[in-house]
Parts: C-alpha cells; structure tokens; sequence
C-alpha cells in the first residue's frame, strides 16, 4: 500500500511539472529519460541512433554554428543548413552595392565560388561525460561561495588540460541543473567555413519583423555554408588547399511529407532558459524588468518608424537597429503577457508553500530548505530595484547612440591614463576605433538620436529615484530641462562629428585626454561607467553569488521532493533533444491556428508597397506555373512552415526538425508569440515552436536558384 502510494505521489507530481512537449534533455541520458516516450509517442528509431560513442549516430551531423545558432551537416561533402539570419552577418559581409547579396540572395555554382567566412567557426560535440565528482572534489557544505568557486575552477582547469592533451580535442566542462552536476565535452572546432548559398531576403527574411515571432509564418529563413578541412581531414585555418570535410554522419532528408500529430523532436543548441527560478525572481523578470525595458524600446522604435516610414535612405540605415531592438521588445511582451495568463508567478508560490511544507517533516531537511524561499525574497527585494537601475542604464543610457559610440573610447582612454603608454597597443586601439566609426557614422541619423536621447532621458529620470540615477542624470533632473540637456550633449560633444573626432585623433596624449575629459558626452559616459559599478554591480555581484547557492540548493530540493519526476536542466548552450508533435493552437477564444502555411499565404500577403511583403518576381512566376514538383503536398500546394510542440529557446535557430525515422523534414527558426514565456514556463496548449517546411528549403535552391548541384549532393527520402 505504502509502495502505491508513494507511486501515485510520484505520478502526480511528475505530471505537474514536465509535460507533453516540455523538456530539454541531454542526450546522453536519452536512453535512461526518454528513449520509451518517445517511441510511445511514434519515434521509430532508438536513442542510441541519436547520440552515440560506438557508432556513427544524428549528433555527428549537428553542430554550433557561430556562437549563437545550431546548423546540420546535411550532405557528405560537409554541406551544412542553418537559418538566414543565423548567416545574415556573413551574407551581409559579402554584400557590396554592386552584388548585394541580402537583397539578391547567393549561389555558389561550384565548389570555387564558395565565399570563406574568417573568424566563423562551427564547433561539433564528439562527446560528453558525467564529471561531478571529480569537479567538486575538495568542495564541501560548509564553504562560503566564493571559496567552492575558487575549488571548482582549480578542478575544472585541471581536468579540461589533461583532457585536451589525450584526446586532441577542445573541452570544456559546463554545470548542469544549477550546479549540482557537471559534464566534460569534448569539441571539434572548424575554421574555415564557407557561404554557398542564400535566398534574397524577401525569401529568407519574408514578413520581416511584422511576423518576426508569430505564427502563421511564411519566411523561407536558410542559408547554406560548407566545412573545409585540411588534406588530412583535421580542422584548419582557411587555406584554398582545403577540401570538403567528410563527416561521420549527415542527416537524410525527407520530403515524404508531414500530417497533424506527427511525431517531431529537435537536435540543437538552447541558450538560455530558467525553469527552476523562484516566484521572486519571475516577479523581477516579467513585473519589473520587462515593463520597464519595453517602454524604453518601445520609444526607440517610434522615432526610427517615424523617420523611416519618410525616408527609404533612413529605412535602410535604421533596419538592422530596429531589427535587433523590436526583436527582444515582442519577445519580452509576449513573456509578461505569458506569465500572467499562466498566473505563473501564483503557481511558483504554491510550489515554494509545497516546498517549505515538505521539508518541515524532516528535521534534517527542515535545516537545509526551511529558510530558503524566504533567503530568496529577501535577496530578490533588494536585487529587484538595482536591476531595474541597470536596465535603465543599458536600455535608457546605452540606447543613445552617442553614448554607444562614445563608450567604445574606453579602451583607449585607459591606455591614455597608463604613466608608460604603449604605442603599439594605442596605434591598434585607433585602427579598430577608426574602422568601427566609419561604419557607424555610415548609419547614424543624428536627428534620431536626439529625439531618442530626450524620450530615453525624460523615461529615465521620471523612473528612477535619485539614488538610482548617475550624478550627470541628476544634475540634468534638477535643472528640469531635459531638452535643453540633450541640446548641450549634441552641440557640444566632438562625438557627433567624424571630423571632430578625427581632429582629436590627431592630437598628442596629454592633450587628448584632456579634451577627452571636457567632452560632456565622455562626462556622461564615465559617469554613469562608475556608477553603474560601484552602486550597481557590487552590490550586484554579492546578491547574485548568494542567489546561485540558494538556486543550487532549491534545484536540489525540489529533485529530493519528487523522486518520481524527471527533471530536464536548464539550458545552457549545450547540445539537447526536444520532442513534441506537429500540432496547431489555439491563441485566443474561438480562433484556431492550423499547423502549416503554403505559398498561398505569401500571395495573400503580397503588398508591394510594405517592404516585409514584398514578392520575388521569379517566386511569383513559379507560383503562377504551378511546377512543385516533388516538393508538393499530397494537395498539390507548396508547404512553407509548421508549427509544432518542441520545447525550444534561442540558440535553437538552425536547429534541425527531424520525424519519427530520425530524417530531416524541418529547419527551426522561431517560436510562436503566445508561447514566448516557456524559457520561464512552458505551456503545452501555447507553445510552438516554428520551422522552414524542408520542402520548401529544396524548392527554392531546386527551382527557384536552379543549384540543383546541391540538391544532388543531399541524400533525399522521396
Ligand atoms: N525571433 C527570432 C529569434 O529570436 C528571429 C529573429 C530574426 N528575425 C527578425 N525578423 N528580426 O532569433
Ligand atoms: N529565433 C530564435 C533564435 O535565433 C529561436 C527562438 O528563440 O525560438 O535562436
């Protein structure tokens, strides 16, 4: 009886936390975790198909691409997929007026067209291990923080050298579930990386960001790249020598097709998530954080629209700025938004009273847990206003793009003050300093940054109080004139000038720095550089060392409380499988998404006149012949994304969708705006997670490029 009891506990537990879809799983414990749901749920393959040490397996085929997105070798000549905008900055490097390839889109027509990429690298996981013990070695329960620091980075550092040296590998040992486990992984890094292919952007980038996190989506995000390796096959630096690498493994692709409640999982690298945080810490995030940080963005992108929606030269300046902050802007609403149709915040506490009840029973767990939620709320109180000063500091002070600029002379300041200045080092500082202004100025609007400036300042100084706010802010809030303020910044800073600054770069040390430190843009600057350090980040790093025993501790706590469940660990930019299905949703009352988009939508939403929604020419001659084929649904209509419930975050961009026999049929590229809370609670009836339908991947390099030598090159389930 006791025994039944105790598994109905453990059921009913497992199910309030992980649910269908929910979890992100390491792929050595697939077998142990996973292996049996997922073929329950249709996967026709086993777990050791996907990762293995003996055999070739999936994970030989997926690797990092860059340092923020997943890609997927998906040919035997080391042919690799990831998004477009995973390859923007490359496509956008090999862009010139005359071959704009962002506009027009890239194909390599043979292997000697292919553009190599320096600095890009593509890492690939041979394999990991399980190394707790050794990393926490010598660490024990009654160790301030900084001491267990102190131990576990000696270890790691050990471990990671011998381990280098005998395997050839680059290794790097990461925590898993807050600290309480750690696992060694060994990678092999690529360097020479090239671009093979790109559609235009009104493919790759199609709906922009009026759909940029929104389903039904319609965007064709892939671009194509290639390994080269050395003669030998190892990993080199790009040589012209160097020849495709062969891979142990590469995905098949399937153009089969894909039906509602069909089995999907993805294989890739998840950022960044906090499942595990208390209700303390989610009120900071959605109530406080986020409302304010969508304010300040939300300001920014007004005075880009307005002057963009006037000027086509303006737009273009101001496209990839507006991209990057509208992108965290809709994600953050989405999140809020989430959490409160979640009541998450209510559920966390439930969860926390749970929590402090179970270890009331037992007196050993009484003087480990007890006190615990109530550490956390005391630290996150006070956390709660420093990091809202942050936020203002780095979305209000660092949303001006004068004040960007001008933190970029920092390096070079600190060399300034050196009493033995290093030449080398100052000429090196100056040549990376020149290059970076030009580029900026070739996109600085400065009558946007003005209005942006008063807008950020004015929402910052009525926001904060006073001993929350750099000393210039409070000088400017006394005087009461924040117009006046911006004025005397702009007209009396060399920073709005190329040509002031590149008068002052011509000036001796002593005087440089002498002029540096009369420029009321520099006083802003270190004002707020040495505030924000010494009254923010200080205290800061005390309140975080403290939440990151308390978070280890409360992970730890809440596996000792339900033994039964299975505990994914948050993610942190190591390799993890996703499962879930192709499925729609339902985002509001009595509206219901379909899981996939055709070409007809793209039509639908064809506007010439709305630079998201315009329409390639030679898409539409396509459209209008009607010629698909093989890549056509069973109806006869062109596929363009799917909706599916694989628990994904960012990072997950690149990453492949894969069906129940382990073969490509979809390119990850986003996720749906309702379900934009699950990097802090996941909801299987929201959640989805968005991908390229791979049909449409081929069609458009098939017939849209004519590279059918690429297409030849994959090895293709009809
Ligand atoms: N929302 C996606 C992600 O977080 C895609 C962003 C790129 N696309 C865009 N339209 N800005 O990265
Ligand atoms: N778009 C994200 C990325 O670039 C993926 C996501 O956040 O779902 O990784």
């Amino acid at each position: 009886m006791k025994k039944f009891i105790y598994l109905v506990f453990a059921l009913l537990t497992s199910s309030h936390f992980v649910l269908a879809g929910e979890g992100m799983w390491i792929p050595v414990l697939l077998q142990q975790l996973n292996e049996q749901e997922m073929q329950q749920m249709g996967m026709r393959i086993t777990a050791e198909d996907i990762y293995s040490i003996n055999q070739s397996s999936l994970k030989d085929a997926i690797v990092l691409f860059g340092r923020g997105c997943t890609g997927e070798i998906i040919s035997n000549q080391g042919l690799l997929l990831t998004n477009h905008h995973c390859g923007y900055g490359q496509i956008q490097r090999h862009s010139t007026l005359q071959n704009d390839y962002l506009k027009n889109g890239f194909w390599a027509m043979n292997q000697t067209e292919e553009l190599p990429n320096p600095g890009l690298t593509v890492t690939m996981m041979v394999k990991m291990e399980e190394v707790t013990e050794k990393v926490l070695d010598g660490v024990t329960n009654e160790m301030t923080e900084s001491e267990r620091n102190t131990i576990i980075k000696d270890n790691i550092k050990k471990i990671t050298e011998t381990a280098d040296q005998e395997s050839g590998l680059t290794t790097t040992i990461r925590p898993f579930y807050h600290g309480n486990q750690y696992y060694i992984i060994y990678n092999r890094i690529f360097k020479d990386i090239r671009l093979v292919g790109a559609p235009p952007s009104n493919i790759g980038k199609f709906g922009g960001d009026t759909d940029n996190w929104m389903w039904p989506r319609h965007t064709g995000d892939f671009s194509l790249f290639r390994i080269y390796v050395d003669k030998d096959g190892n990993p080199a630096e790009y040589h012209p020598d160097n020849i495709p690498y062969t891979p142990d493994f590469h995905l098949p692709i399937s153009i089969k097709g894909i039906d509602e409640g069909d089995f999907t999982f993805v294989f890739g690298y998840p950022a960044r998530t906090n499942q595990y945080l208390p209700a303390a810490a989610v009120h900071m995030i959605t109530e406080v954080s986020n409302p304010a940080r969508i304010a300040l963005r939300q300001k920014r992108l007004e005075v880009f629209k307005r002057y963009s929606d006037t000027d086509p030269k303006i737009r273009i300046q101001y496209a990839a700025k507006d991209a990057g902050v509208g992108n965290a802007w809709k994600k953050m609403i989405g999140e809020s938004k989430g959490i409160h149709r979640l009541h998450a915040i209510d559920r966390k506490q439930e969860t926390e009273t749970r929590f402090t009840e179970w270890a009331k029973t037992d007196p050993k767990l009484k003087k480990m847990y007890s006190e615990l939620i109530p550490a956390f709320e005391q630290n996150y109180k006070q956390l709660e206003k420093l990091t809202l000063a942050m936020d203002y500091i780095n979305e209000a002070g660092m949303g001006i793009e004068l004040f960007q600029l001008a933190n970029r002379f920092r390096p070079l300041a600190t060399e300034l003050q050196k009493t033995t200045i290093d030449p080398d080092k100052l000429q090196e500082l100056e040549t990376t300093l020149k290059s970076f202004i030009q580029s900026f100025f070739k996109d600085y609007h400065q009558p946007i940054d003005r209005e942006v400036a008063a807008a950020l300042l004015a929402l910052w100084t009525e926001n904060q109080p006073e001993n929350f706010r750099p000393d210039f802010l409070n000088v400017i809030a006394q005087k009461g004139n924040v117009q006046a303020a911006v004025n005397n910044l702009f007209d009396k800073s060399m920073f709005t000038s190329p040509a002031n600054i590149e008068k002052w770069m011509q000036l001796n040390p002593k005087k440089k720095l002498k002029k540096l430190g009369q420029d009321p843009v520099w006083q802003a600057i270190s004002d707020i550089h040495s505030f924000s350090q010494s009254n923010l980040l200080q205290p800061m790093r005390a309140i975080t060392a403290s939440n990151d025993s308390l978070q280890r501790l409360y992970m730890k706590g809440l596996m000792a409380m339900q033994p039964g469940k299975r505990f994914y660990p948050d993610a942190n930019f190591t390799l993890r499988v996703t499962y879930g299905k192709i499925e729609g949703y339902s985002p509001a009352d009595a509206i219901y998404y379909s899981p996939y988009t055709t070409l007809d939508g793209i039509m639908e939403k064809e506007n010439p006149d709305i630079f998201d929604y315009v329409v390639e020419d030679r898409l539409k001659e396509l459209y209008h012949t009607g010629d698909f084929e093989p890549y056509a649904d069973t109806e006869g209509r062109l596929r363009i994304a799917f909706a599916a419930s694989n628990h994904t975050t960012g990072g997950n961009s690149g990453s492949p969708v894969l069906n129940a026999d382990g073969q490509m049929i979809g390119l990850n590229f986003d996720r749906c705006w309702e379900g934009t809370m699950s990097d802090l609670m996941y909801d299987p009836a929201m959640c989805r997670n968005i991908s390229v339908d791979i049909r449409y991947v081929l069609f458009i390099i098939d017939k849209f490029a004519q590279a059918t030598h690429l297409i030849d090159e994959m090895t293709i389930i009809r």
